[in-house]
């Protein structure tokens, strides 16, 4: 068989559509209202206040593909199953359907949809614990399918419970494994299970948990679905292939490649285990990634997501180069990806000249840095070599300067040791990985510290400053014009943080006017009301402010906040929740104004009592 991510995505909408789901689009990739993480991850990530009973417009039955960035593990992608980019079908159901229905619908969407044979598949329930009982249930349910018990496994916690993070919605889940082995699949999976032939193709969680930050489980006021199968690596295997660059995801990208590096290669043989081989994979990945990432607005900085994005490029481009690419390689391959998953992401299109002009800005700015770099490695040298005559001092750079050149100047090893190989130094691999591995301990401790501040989601310190954050949209627009637009947003029960487009420093006399706007409408005790209505009738009403359109259904909710006197403060598109009435939010102050990234302004606001 042969199948495209296209006919995927396609066979995934129609039997959902033809099962009454909404089909909603995909969300940015940048959490809104999630301090916990940098990026969608998931296709449940941006449903969560729907998954915790907020109502959502589309309904209660809703299926999309949602793209999808994790970075954590950036360091395996070049093998055949890691990706930084991908992108998840999704099927949900938000207090609707429960078990019975969602693994029926699994097992006739895996053997009559895809006819996949059931010969080759396997599923796994989980086996209970302290926090949930053996889940019975849906292994009743495989077994009425038709799915035989010999494949069905019982497992615990690691393999069978789904959590977005160390605290919010979870539940048990039933995966779904394809055998990808040649040999017949083994019967029996519960012994079988780890062999890695089993491909996990599909997860039903079942999500009925709220994990609070006291480590306590609470029931949702719903019990809810919430599925996922990666498109990549299930077409890879839909296909009989190993690796999700054997797929049309990757194709045009690894053809472009193989052609501005004359490596014909890559393209023809993209599993191959060889260093150019690994280069082109990370560089296809990578640039896929950035073109995601820029899609949604974001530029590439010292901080957030606009670091992971620089870092994504900075790889991609050395790794160009190691295929030989001399010539400017991320806008011909940005425009790939662009004419790849354009008509899927609109947003692309609609961003392009920002994603060329900011990817190969900063693909520039690399090139210009490695030629710095390359003068202090000069220095460097010209000293050590120095020493050596004078006093006869080892002919060696030390691990700790090579791993400095690669933070400051983004210097791979590999090339240091190249450089050094000339002048005749030695140089130590051991010590630069141990460099590396300090500053990586004493980042990730910085980011734990970071995140650790407790969930934001629905307590009502962060219900409060969301509803002050419109507020501020209304006095932004009012003080610094109808320009100002959202641009990100990232609120704890602690302060509200939001990025909106303005390109200049706010003076102190806006700030000002912008406060006080805010605590007049918090004095005026404007009460919220809620409206949905069509999509494109809020985009004609210019009383309503909002971004993103795109990334919204096509009903959406519009918050308005309105005052016993008949005044409106704030009239914006978004998914809520907000609180009723302005008048307990308490005194609002912003701590802060600094520039985020270009054109871009980020506000740092408390509320206080
Ligand atoms: N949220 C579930 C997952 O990511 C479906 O696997």
């Amino acid at each position: 068989m042969k199948i495209t991510t296209d006919d995927l995505r396609k066979k995934w909408l129609d039997f959902w559509r033809e099962k009454n789901h909404a089909i909603i689009p995909s969300a940015g990739v940048l959490p809104e209202n999630d301090p916990t993480a940098l990026f969608h991850n998931s296709g449940m990530h941006p449903l969560v206040p729907y998954l915790s009973g907020e109502k959502h417009p589309a309904g209660t039955r809703l299926a999309n593909f949602q793209k999808c960035v994790r970075t954590g593990d950036i360091d395996e992608v070049g093998d055949a199953t890691h990706l930084t980019f991908f992108e998840m079908l999704g099927n949900w159901s938000l207090g609707d359907y429960f078990k019975k229905e969602q693994i029926a619908w699994s097992f006739e969407f895996l053997t009559e949809t895809l006819k996949l044979p059931l010969a080759k598949l396997a599923v796994s329930v989980f086996a209970g614990d302290d926090d949930a009982p053996r889940d019975a249930e849906s292994a009743e349910f495989w077994g009425k399918s038709g799915v035989p018990k010999s494949r069905i496994a019982f497992l615990g916690k690691s393999e069978n419970w789904w959590k977005k993070g160390d605290t919010g919605p979870c539940g048990t889940d039933t995966e779904m494994f394809f055998w990808t082995g040649d040999e017949p699949a083994p019967e029996d999976f519960q012994k079988t299970h780890d062999d890695p032939h089993w491909v996990e193709i599909w997860n039903d969680v079942f999500m009925t948990f709220d994990r609070k930050s006291d480590g306590s489980l609470e029931n949702l006021p719903q019990k809810n679905v919430d599925t996922g199968m990666g498109l990549e690596r299930t077409v890879a295997i839909l296909n009989g292939k190993k690796s999700v660059f054997e797929t049309d995801a990757f194709a045009e990208i690894l053809e472009k490649i193989a052609e501005l590096s004359g490596h014909l290669d890559v393209f023809q043989n993209p599993t191959a285990e060889t260093e150019l081989h690994f280069s082109a994979r990370i560089l296809a990945d990578h640039i896929r990634t950035a073109t995601i990432i820029l899609g949604d607005r974001v530029a590439p900085s010292n901080t957030d997501q606009g670091y992971i994005l620089r870092r994504l490029i900075r790889r991609a481009v050395r790794h160009g180069m190691k295929l030989g690419i001399t010539e400017n390689l991320t806008l011909p391959l940005a425009e790939v990806v662009i004419e790849k998953l354009g008509k899927n992401y609109p947003e692309l299109e609609k961003n392009n000249d920002f994603i060329f002009e900011e990817i190969v800005r900063e693909e520039d700015q690399f090139r210009k840095t490695l030629i710095s770099g390359e003068r202090e490695f000069e220095k460097l040298a010209d000293k050590i070599l120095d020493a050596a005559k004078k006093h006869d001092a080892p002919k060696k750079l030390a691990g700790k300067k090579a791993f400095w050149l690669y933070e400051t100047y983004g210097f791979p090893f590999e090339m240091t040791a190249e450089l050094c190989a000339e002048k005749d130094l030695e140089i130590d691999r051991k010590s630069f990985d141990e460099a590396e591995k300090k500053h990586a301990e004493m980042s990730r401790a910085g980011a734990e510290q970071k995140f650790k501040g407790g969930l934001g989601d629905t307590t009502d310190a962060t219900v409060k400053l969301h509803t002050a954050a419109h507020l501020m949209v209304a006095g932004l627009r009012k003080v610094l014009g109808d320009h100002v637009e959202q641009r990100g947003s990232n609120i704890t029960p602690e302060r509200l943080r939001f990025d909106f487009s303005h390109d200049e420093k706010m003076t102190d006399d806006q700030k000002s006017a912008v406060e006080k706007f805010v605590n007049d409408a918090i004095a005026a005790d404007a009460e919220q009301s809620l409206e949905e209505i069509p999509k494109v009738d809020a985009e004609n009403d210019p009383t309503v402010v909002g971004a993103f359109w795109e990334k919204y259904p096509d009903t959406v909710k519009i918050f308005t906040f309105k005052d016993d006197a008949g005044k409106t403060w704030s009239r914006e598109l978004c998914g809520g929740p907000h609180w009723q009435r302005t008048g307990d939010l308490g005194i609002f102050k912003i701590k802060k104004e600094e520039s985020s990234s270009r054109g871009v302004r980020r506000i740092k606001a408390i509320l206080e009592n």
